[in-house]
Formats: structure tokens, C-alpha cells, sequence
């Protein structure tokens, strides 16, 4: 029997699994493959030159099937408005939106019929997401890989958003990377579990082969949270795989912003020929050249769970069927 949610039912899902938004690695092949195989991804539109947004957003909706069949992250650090306008011209209906004050952003995007998705730091960020009738609110434990938002591991922080959130679904993020986490978030109320690590270390994401390898070779004690890769999005904690870039920063006393080792170096080219420095916040993308071991590798505690690579339909087939398999076990068990 399928795990049926309302987040399966209103995104039209086979399984109740969301690729967060990857970066760079949030390619239109990657989103595609998670629309043919039944579950769902965002984009961060953040990198994308809002200029080249529309026609950016055209190969993502012929790969994914639809405009409604991906959906668009917005984090707000700066001002959005004009890259979700285009995203909802563009004809995307699915908006997550972070940090900053979403209140704008959630008026607009339901306006326009989009379900949009908020990421709260806690309950009361909850309440006030529900307060101002969003589809979705997303809850990141503390365990997560990438810029950290919540304020708690997820196993006390998902149910206190759960009743903050007044009825309104709540999706898990952070430490989740196989049915058991998946199994564990419905018990505790979600309605299906948002995975970004995991998702890193498929054959699919547009990942660099190298970053997907480290986080299949890495443990719990590889990873550091930090605020060091802060280029284009400083003061934010965020979890990474300990590299060369922070190894010679801690060798070097930990030195504030702006004499750091190798500040200013150039370790690689952005695809559009920009040279991406040291302490820039993009993880390593599939054909970054250079030096793509000292970019930003962003990972989870999920790493301690994660040993191959695996195609999307695989690992989204064998998480469903092992979280069936857990919370029938549980029932057997308790009975
Ligand atoms: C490589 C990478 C990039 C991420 N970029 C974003 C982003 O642009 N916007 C966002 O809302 N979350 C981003 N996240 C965080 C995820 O949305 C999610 O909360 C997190 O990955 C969940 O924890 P997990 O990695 O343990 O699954 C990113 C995570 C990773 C691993």
C-alpha cells in the first residue's frame, strides 16, 4: 500500500519525498527525474541571473513535465520580488520561501494560485506561517546539511511545529535519509519528509562526482558547523564536510572575515566564466573545474546513513517501501 499524505495527494506524488533545493546540483535533468519518478524538487533561483531567469526556468518546465511539476526556492536575504513574478509568469505553482519576512512573498505567490512552502525556525515562526495561510510549512531540525534555520533537532522540534501549526501540514527536514526517517517524521506528525543531503549523493543531482563521493566516504565527525563559506550570503550557520579551505582557515587561528588564508583566491570558474573565490557559499556543481574540494560541501548528520551513490528512483522506491515496512513492524511490534 502506497504512503498516501496530503502532501502525496495535492503535489500529485507517488511518494511523500521532497529533494530540497541543491544548488547548482538542482539541475533541470535532476528535477526531471524526481517528477518521472513520482516525488518532487526545488530550485534555488538565487544564482540565477534574474536577466536569464524566464528562459532558465523554460528548460527546467520541459524537463520536469510541467511548471507545476517542480517547484521554485526563494531564499530572502535580498529582494525576490522580481524572480518570483517571473517564476509565476513562467508559470510555476509551487513557491518555498526562507529567512527574511515571507509575509510579501506568501501574499503574492497564493494570489496567483501557487502553494507555497514555508521553512520556520521553530513554533512560533509556525504559528505565523499559519497565521498567514500557507500550504506548507516546513520544519529543519537541527541536523540538516546546508544553512542552518531551525532552532531544534528535529525529533522535539517537528512535533512542537506540528502543534504550532494549528492543522496546517508540516514537512521534516534535516537527518533524513532512509525510510526509517521517513517512517519516524510521519509518526511524529509530518506529512512527508524533505531531503537535501541524501539527494546530493545521486546519480541524477548535478552535484560535482567528487562532493557525492565525500559524503558517501564521510562520518558525523567529518562535519563542522560554521559561517565561514560566506560569499554572497554571510552570517549564516551552516553544516559542511571539514575541507582544505577550513582545515588551513582553523590552522591559521580562525581569523575573522578579511584575513582569512587565501582570501580573495580564485579556486574555480562559474559556468558563466565568473571566478568563484574562496568562502563562496556554492557547493561544487558537476563540471566545476579547479579546486572543487575547497568549495562549500555542504552535509547533514544523514552522512552517518549514506553509503552509495544511487539513482533517484532506487533510493525513492526503497525509503517508501522500507518506511511501509517500519511502521508495520511498529504496529505488530506494539500489538
Ligand atoms: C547542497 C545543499 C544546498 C542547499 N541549498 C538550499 C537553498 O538554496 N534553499 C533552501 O531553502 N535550503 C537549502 N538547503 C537546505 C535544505 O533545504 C534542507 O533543509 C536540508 O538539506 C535538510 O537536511 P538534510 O541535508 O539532512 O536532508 C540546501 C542543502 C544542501 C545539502
Amino acid at each position: 500500500m502506497p504512503l498516501k499524505t496530503i502532501l502525496t495527494t495535492q503535489l500529485r506524488l507517488r511518494y511523500p519525498i521532497i529533494a530540497a533545493p541543491l544548488g547548482r546540483g538542482s539541475t533541470p535533468a535532476f528535477l526531471g527525474a524526481l517528477a518521472r519518478e513520482g516525488a518532487f524538487g526545488f530550485v534555488a533561483l538565487g544564482h540565477i541571473p534574474e536577466a536569464e531567469l524566464r528562459q532558465t526556468l523554460s528548460a527546467y518546465i520541459a524537463s520536469a513535465g510541467g511548471a507545476d511539476r517542480f517547484g521554485v526556492n526563494l531564499v530572502l536575504i535580498k529582494d525576490q520580488t522580481r524572480r518570483l513574478e517571473t517564476a509565476l509568469d513562467a508559470g510555476c505553482r509551487v513557491v518555498s520561501l526562507l529567512r527574511g519576512d515571507p509575509v510579501p512573498y506568501v501574499r503574492r505567490a497564493k494570489d496567483a494560485g501557487a502553494a507555497v512552502f514555508w521553512t520556520v525556525s521553530g513554533p512560533a515562526e509556525a504559528e505565523r506561517a499559519a497565521d498567514n495561510g500557507v500550504d506548507f510549512i516546513v520544519a529543519q531540525g537541527r541536523e540538516a546539511g546546508g544553512h542552518l534555520t531551525g532552532e531544534a533537532p528535529l525529533m522535539t522540534l517537528l512535533p512542537a511545529v506540528v502543534d504550532a501549526a494549528r492543522g496546517v501540514p508540516v514537512v521534516a527536514a534535516g537527518g533524513i535519509a532512509d525510510g526509517r526517517g521517513l517512517a519516524a517524521v510521519l509518526a511524529l506528525g509530518a506529512c512527508g519528509a524533505w531531503m537535501g543531503t541524501r539527494f546530493v549523493a545521486t546519480e541524477e543531482s548535478g552535484s560535482h562526482p567528487g562532493y557525492k563521493q565525500m559524503i558517501v566516504a564521510s562520518g558525523v565527525s567529518d562535519l563542522v558547523e560554521t559561517s565561514l563559506f560566506d560569499g554572497g550570503w554571510p552570517n549564516s550557520l551552516h553544516r559542511v564536510i571539514a575541507n582544505s579551505t577550513f582545515e588551513r582557515w582553523k590552522a591559521a587561528g580562525c581569523p575573522p572575515n578579511g584575513s582569512r588564508p587565501g582570501e580573495g583566491e580564485r579556486i574555480g570558474s562559474f559556468p558563466e566564466g565568473a571566478p568563484m573565490l574562496r568562502y563562496n557559499v556554492s557547493a561544487p556543481w558537476e563540471t566545476m573545474d579547479g579546486d572543487w574540494e575547497a568549495g562549500a560541501l555542504y552535509a547533514g548528520t544523514s552522512v552517518a546513513l549514506i553509503t552509495e551513490i544511487e539513482p533517484v528512483g532506487q533510493l525513492l522506491a526503497r525509503t517508501s517501501a522500507e518506511a511501509e515496512a517500519a511502521l508495520r513492524l511498529n504496529i505488530d511490534y506494539v500489538l
